[in-house]
């Protein structure tokens, strides 16, 4: 059995490997580029770990563990656009470098390649696997339309967030390890189990980037502080703050939020000003302690032996502790 940081090598070197040699390179220069620049890779890194409960040839895999994160980071030059944003993993993103058509259609690229990757999983169990697959792609598109509606509305509730971001997020990383334990040769119940554990994991990560997008440090997180903000996105933060402002305090955060003209770091600095007169921090980290501890009774009931799970476990701590 391996560690989750052999597998990320093991991973990475397979990727580094791939070879895009069609053309044009205007489509595909920048799925090169975002592919070259890094990121944790928990997703493939996942999907590995849960095949490797039931089996060790890791390499087997290779192929849907490439089509996750090929998926993963089309989604991100999409994002990206909707998100105007500029900067991912430390690099400028590539609407910036190129345009906005660019990101459109090398994203699209990289869709398409995605399921060739995935595609070529072991054939046995191909059917499985797209269906898994095909239903994540569609909740992702789903979970990324609510954000960007959330945008607009000034009573987005807790519910709706955490469905949102389960959607957007948390299925990508359930249905990650859902497939790699299929791939496995998981039980029904097994792989349903990690699914459970991976849509709880995605919900805390999702909390915790949103977190970070306030309170990180641009240098290590790689992206430009205070996006959120400035997109009125509805995150858990902004949420609790609504909800437990003052009357003055929830003026103050209202202005801001319908202000039409200001500088940026203004309204970054003041929002997060009001977040920490209200002590938003702490409150969103109990609440993805909640989820990690959801997780953690998933992974309970999964029907392997205990030493096996225990890379899981401390993949979960590491996450739970990062800063990018
Ligand atoms: C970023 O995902 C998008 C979110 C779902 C928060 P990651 O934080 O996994 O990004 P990389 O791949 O490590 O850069
Ligand atoms: C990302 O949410 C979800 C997807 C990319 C599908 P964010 O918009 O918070 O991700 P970052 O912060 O840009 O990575
Ligand atoms: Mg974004
Ligand atoms: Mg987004
Ligand atoms: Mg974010």
């Amino acid at each position: 059995m391996y560690n989750a940081s052999q597998l990320l090598d093991k991973f990475n070197a397979h990727l580094s490997e791939l070879q895009f040699t069609r053309t044009p390179e205007g489509l595909y220069d920048p799925v090169k580029y975002v592919l070259s620049m890094g990121g944790k890779r928990i997703r493939p890194v996942l999907m590995l770990m849960a095949y490797n409960l039931y089996r060790d040839d890791i390499a087997r895999i290779f192929n849907p563990a490439t089509g996750i994160e090929v998926y993963h980071n089309y989604t991100l030059l999409h994002d990206d656009l909707m998100d105007r944003a500029d900067m991912r993993r430390g690099k400028r993103t590539v609407h910036k470098v190129w345009n906005d058509n660019t990101a459109i259609l090398s994203g699209d690229a990289m869709l398409v390649l995605a399921y060739q990757f995935m595609a070529a999983c072991p054939p046995e169990c191909l059917k499985e696997v797209m269906d898994i697959f095909n239903l994540t792609a569609l909740e992702i598109c789903e979970g990324q339309q609510m954000d960007m509606e959330f945008e607009q509305r000034d009573n987005v509730r807790e519910e709706e967030y955490i469905e949102m971001i389960r959607l957007k997020t948390a299925v990508l990383l359930a249905a990650s390890l859902k497939i790699g334990a299929i791939l496995g040769g998981a039980s029904r119940e097994d792989a349903e189990r990690l699914y459970d554990f991976g849509m709880q994991i995605g919900i805390a990560f999702q909390l915790q980037d949103d977190l970070l997008d306030v309170y990180g440090d641009s240098a290590v997180f790689g992206k430009n502080i205070g996006g959120d903000i400035l997109c009125n996105k509805k995150t858990y933060m902004l949420i609790k703050c609504i909800e437990r402002a003052g009357e003055q305090q929830l003026s103050e955060l209202n202005r801001w939020i319908v202000a039409e003209s200001y500088r940026p770091e203004e309204k970054i600095a003041a929002v997060t000003a009001l977040y920490n007169q209200i002590g938003i921090k702490s409150i969103c980290e109990n609440k993805m302690r909640e989820h990690y501890m959801l997780a953690m009774e998933s992974l309970e009931s999964v029907s392997v032996a205990e030493g096996k799970k225990k890379e899981l476990k401390n993949l979960m701590k590491h996450l739970m502790y990062r800063e990018m």
